[in-house]
């Protein structure tokens, strides 16, 4: 009786977070462009950028550090950075970004390994969570390698519980690329998870590296198409951090950039952003684009329709307006001729319809920043290859 009231109060009381990631976490992260290659003059020079570049104004807020920081465990079994690559500790790390109006973020892994080989957390959960904790960190990504068979909810779940104890607001991404459908479990333990393996800077292409592979653009939006229902305010699916700024061309970058607030995915930058060029912060700062992604109605779009490579996604916003977007999938120029009237659309998720026979909606266009008329008329434009057109309906 004592040991079931016992297990009952403590299951009443650990939890996640709540009150975190209410809309989709926006931040850096090291791993897409600098892998292992970390250390403290970096993550410096990434938070200056971020501010000086207005990520930070435009809402990125939280500053990754991801695989390798780690140095070795002491002889007690508390974690420690590596002493060359972070000679000033992450407490003056995590002082620094703090300074600059930042949130930091750091990685670790479920199994005694990480995929990059430094000390997992297995068995140390608790101890990290309150070395994290003292150390200041805000958000935590928690990967999934050397996991040796461990049931995944218990092993999230017990990470979910230390930070719990150690008591600092962490917020808690998954990383265990959709493997045992963490959509399903994941809002009871995190705020994001991962929903594929790694993406790759390519629009649709597959990049077999043996016993993985790690994926294009398109190829992930392709690979969960139906567990929108799932995200939401404190939860969201997480395609993985954005491939902006590091090889694409614009158009895909745009692409890319516009899809993922489509999603309501987390938006993570994964280029460097010391010295990008001015097309890149114009994508990565779009403030019409990112209200998209940031809608306080937290609802994941959908595509509405798909024909010859051209897609129309929607995405219903607060106050009754929605987002809508037209991609260019294929190799050539289309046209669109979209007929606002015959096209009644009902999301069945968020329960609103778009009808424009009812309604009147004026049309915003989000990438150049101009009004061009309202739903009366067909709207009628050109999409280069890999393009996209995305307008905010809004009310009249
Ligand atoms: C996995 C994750 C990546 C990255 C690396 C680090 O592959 O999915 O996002 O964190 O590990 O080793």
């Amino acid at each position: 009786m004592l040991a079931a009231l016992t297990l009952l109060a403590s299951s009443l009381y650990a939890q996640k977070f709540k009150e975190l990631a209410l809309t989709p976490p926006m931040g850096w992260n090291s791993w897409n462009t600098f892998a292992c290659n970390v250390d403290e003059a970096l993550i410096h020079e990434m938070a200056d950028a971020m501010v000086f570049n207005g990520l930070k104004d435009a809402g990125y807020q939280y500053v990754v550090i991801d695989d390798c920081w780690h140095g070795q465990r002491d002889s007690l079994g508390f974690i420690h950075p590596d002493p060359q690559r972070f000679p000033s500790g992450m407490k003056a790390l995590a002082d620094y970004i703090h300074s600059k109006g930042l949130k930091f973020g750091i990685y670790s892994c479920a199994g005694d390994k990480t995929c990059g080989g430094r000390p997992g957390s297995r068995g140390h959960e608790y101890q990290d969570a309150l070395t994290y904790a003292q150390w200041g960190v805000d958000y935590l990504k928690y990967d999934w390698c050397n996991n040796a068979g461990l049931n995944s909810v218990g092993a999230y779940t017990t990470m979910r519980d230390a930070l719990f104890a150690a008591g600092r607001p962490i917020v808690f991404s998954l990383c265990e690329w959709g493997d045992t459908k963490p959509w399903e479990w994941g809002n009871d333990v995190g705020h994001l998870w991962r929903t594929s393996g790694d993406i790759t800077d390519c629009f649709d292409c597959e990049v077999n590296h043996g016993t993985w592979s790690s994926w294009g653009i398109m190829k992930i939006v392709e690979m969960r198409k139906d567990i929108r229902q799932y995200a939401g305010p404190g939860h969201w699916n997480d395609p993985d951090m954005m491939e902006v700024g590091r090889g694409m061309s614009l158009n895909e970058d745009r692409a890319h950039f516009s899809l993922w607030c489509m999603m309501a995915s987390p938006l993570v930058a994964g280029n460097d952003l010391r010295g990008m060029k001015k097309e890149t912060i114009e994508i990565l700062t779009n403030k019409e684009m990112l209200a998209v992604d940031q809608d306080s109605l937290g609802v994941q779009g959908y595509r509405y329709d798909a024909k010859d490579s051209l897609e129309v996604w929607v995405k219903p916003l607060v106050k009754g307006d929605w987002a809508v977007c037209f991609l260019n999938r294929s190799a050539n120029i289309q046209k669109i001729d979209f007929e606002w009237s015959r096209n009644v659309v009902t999301d069945t998720v968020a329960h609103r319809t778009l009808n424009t026979n009812e309604t009147v909606f004026t049309l915003r266009n989000l990438w150049t920043k101009k009004n061009i008329g309202s739903t009366k008329k067909n709207l009628q434009a050109v999409v280069p290859s890999h393009d996209i057109l995305v307008v905010r309906l809004g009310k009249k």
